[in-house]
């Protein structure tokens, strides 16, 4: 009794003091601990930088300065949260950057669109001695060495970029194209979206057409990596019972953790797995905590969550900057990513994990990708095209031999070279003769 006594006399009279001394030196704790933990992350983004699954500048040069990069100074911009600097400062050394073109554009001027926003991201890639064009593993493992170059990957956001041809496809895959998402926002003629924003192309229950394996078939021969992020559930479904090769969702987040329909719910996560692919988690707050308001802790939550259902080798980030409004606290730009990874860290993830996550398990996706590719490339290039009452509307010309009255007036060049071809016949046949 009396000892407790006099032990809590004896702690009043300290408490003041031991207080100020707690206070001290936990402060101090803080420093150091916030100081190596800091230094702790920055030395593991430093051996292991970031490749990042998504990001829409490319969008945001076309709406804020119509593509003219002379206007702007990449290193440092404005209105939006991607520059080199603020990338530097995040340490990304990989960035795939979208070519995107609103759904809107299909059925019109779809492929035009998505040509000059692959021109804007191969200028930007290309003039500023800052960032490297890689179109392959090999590519993008010495330009990540370079200590002085930020990689760029291309990528095509919504399948109707394609407008329905593997000929447009095999083409884009030519100017660097390396991933594709099916779909964005709108269904295509042969897959269905996730979203029910566009009423184009209805799909009852086939949410990926014969053509539509063909695409993901081809994609699989050329060395495209698939992405399901914007898909329909189903859609991804039937992708991932057919692809040969890994599939990213490139900016997606858990639907366990927020039931927005642009997750992934866990069933699906299962079947990524199954296939080896990465789900790159998107940081949009409306998908992150369904509010418009996260902070970082909402984000490690859907890290959490997928790494306790499929592992940290299914895992990568996606942040989607640019692509989308509002960012969580402390995310609020590309600078921010080592927030993530130092919450991460607290979390008891370890640099193991943070490693794959960071970048390896892209890379062996990418690999994969090039390996099946390279299986499959002397399998014959794909001429299946896709039902001509599916894609039908006044844009799309259909060649056929002109009209009778067009060839008598000659007014059109394609019947003049019709005319022609007698008189080309008996040219041909007189050179036979001849040799
Ligand atoms: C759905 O598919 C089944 C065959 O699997 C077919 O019989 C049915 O007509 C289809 N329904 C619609 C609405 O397209
Ligand atoms: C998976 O693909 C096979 C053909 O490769 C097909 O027979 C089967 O119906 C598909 N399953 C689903 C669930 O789509
Ligand atoms: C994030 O917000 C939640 C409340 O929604 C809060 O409990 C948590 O402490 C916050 N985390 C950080 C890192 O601010
Ligand atoms: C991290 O691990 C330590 C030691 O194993 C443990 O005490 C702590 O509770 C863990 N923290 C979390 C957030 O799991
Ligand atoms: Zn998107």
């Amino acid at each position: 009794m009396s000892s407790r006594r006099i032990g809590s006399s004896t702690f009043s009279v300290l408490l003041p003091g031991s207080t100020r001394c707690l206070l001290l030196l936990s402060g101090l704790c803080h420093v150091i601990s916030g100081g190596t933990d800091r230094d702790r992350v920055h030395d593991l983004m430093s051996r292991y930088p970031l490749i990042d699954g998504h990001n829409d500048l490319a969008l945001k040069l076309r709406i804020h300065h119509n593509n003219r990069l002379s206007q702007v100074d990449l290193h440092k911009l404005n209105k939006v949260t991607t520059d080199v600097s603020r990338l530097r400062s995040g340490h990304v050394k990989a960035q795939m950057f979208a070519a995107y073109v609103l759904c809107g554009s299909q059925q019109k001027d779809a492929v035009r669109l998505t040509l000059e926003q692959i021109d804007v991201v191969r200028r930007m890639c290309t003039e500023y001695q800052d960032f490297e064009l890689v179109t392959s593993v090999q590519g993008l493992r010495s330009s990540m060495m370079n200590k002085d170059k930020i990689a760029c990957l291309l990528s095509i956001e919504g399948g109707h970029s394609i407008d329905s041809s593997l000929p447009t496809l095999r083409m884009f895959y030519q100017l660097g194209v390396r991933s594709m998402t099916l779909t964005h926002n709108c269904n295509t003629p042969w897959a269905e979206s996730s979203s029910d924003l566009y009423a184009v192309f209805q799909r009852k229950n086939e949410s990926l057409t014969h053509f539509g394996k063909a695409v993901v078939q081809e994609m699989n021969r050329l060395g495209i990596i698939v992405d399901l992020s914007h898909t329909s559930w189903e859609t991804a479904f039937s992708v991932l019972n057919i692809s040969r090769a890994p599939v990213i969702f490139s900016h997606s987040s858990s639907y366990s953790i927020c039931e927005h329909t642009r997750n992934v719910p866990d069933w699906l996560l299962r079947e990524l797995k199954k296939n080896q692919g990465i789900i790159m988690v998107n940081f949009y707050s409306k998908f992150i905590s369904c509010q418009k308001e996260a902070n970082v802790s909402h984000v490690a939550d859907h890290f959490d969550h997928i790494r306790e259902l499929i592992g940290a080798e299914s895992i990568g980030i996606g942040g989607d900057y640019e692509g989308a409004q509002t960012f969580p606290h402390g995310l609020e730009d590309v600078s921010k990513y080592p927030a993530l990874i130092q919450e991460l860290l607290w979390r008891n993830w370890t640099e193991d994990e943070l490693a794959d996550v960071l970048q390896r398990n892209f890379i062996r996706v990418f690999e994969e990708v090039e390996r099946v590719s390279k299986e499959l490339g002397h399998t014959q290039t794909s001429e299946v095209e896709i039902p001509l009452k599916e894609v039908q509307n006044p844009c799309r010309l259909v060649l056929e031999p002109p009209k009778q009255r067009e060839v008598t007036t000659l007014k059109n060049p394609f019947s003049r070279a019709q005319s022609r071809k007698p008189v080309l016949l008996i040219l041909a046949v007189a050179l036979l003769v001849s040799t």
